[in-house]
């Protein structure tokens, strides 16, 4: 087990669709336990696993004060209503935090790391929120694609993405290596979630 680094916004791999995981075995266990070290070092909620570079439908959530968990070849099923968050963040864009509109209620069907198909559910809670995250990061998405715009990205030190840089962040402008401040990902809201089954 082993703590891996964080890949940045920027990296290709976190630009691929992962691929979808065949066989759930030692080496996919091996795989989670490290994303889920890596993960807590890294002090974020959830990881991806391309964001330590491995190109797979892998995740793993951390919510507070809860076990941790791994999806395999998560799928979103449903996904209902809408809810403004203001602080969503990423291990994989440190430094920045954005205001972003999520679902409420989000249920995910996956595999768990013994092969056996889950569904989980959440609502109104950090966890949906995680989940939604962690999927497009395997479809190769960031959360700064969903922003209706730039001025809803914010610096940690508080000034917005639009007064801190003259262009449009585009992957090349954008914060990255080098800046791995180590700073939580994921916003705020309550740690009750709903795990289903
Ligand atoms: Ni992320």
């Amino acid at each position: 087990m082993a703590v891996r680094p964080i890949r940045y916004l920027g990296d290709p791999v976190l630009r691929q669709p992962a691929k979808k995981v065949r066989q759930v075995d030692d080496a996919i266990r091996r795989l989670v336990q490290d994303m889920i070290e890596s993960m807590y070092a890294a002090q974020g909620v959830g990881l991806a696993a391309p964001q330590i570079g491995v190109p797979l439908r892998v995740v793993v959530l951390g919510m507070p004060d809860e076990e941790p968990f791994a999806l395999i070849n998560p799928v979103i099923m449903r996904r209902t209503g809408t809810r403004r968050l203001d602080g969503e963040g990423c291990l994989s864009v440190p430094g920045y935090r954005g205001a972003i509109t999520r679902s409420e209620k989000v249920v995910v069907r996956a595999l768990d790391l013994r092969g056996k198909e889950i569904r989980v559910r959440a609502e109104s809670n950090l966890l949906a929120q995680a989940l939604e995250h962690e999927v497009d990061h395997i479809n190769g998405f960031l959360y700064v694609d969903r922003l209706d715009s730039m001025a809803d990205l914010m610096k940690l030190d508080g000034t917005d993405w639009s007064s801190a840089h003259a262009v449009a962040p585009s992957e090349a402008a954008a914060p990255v290596g080098g800046a791995s401040s180590g700073l939580p990902t994921h916003a705020h809201a309550g740690p009750d979630a709903d795990t289903g089954d």
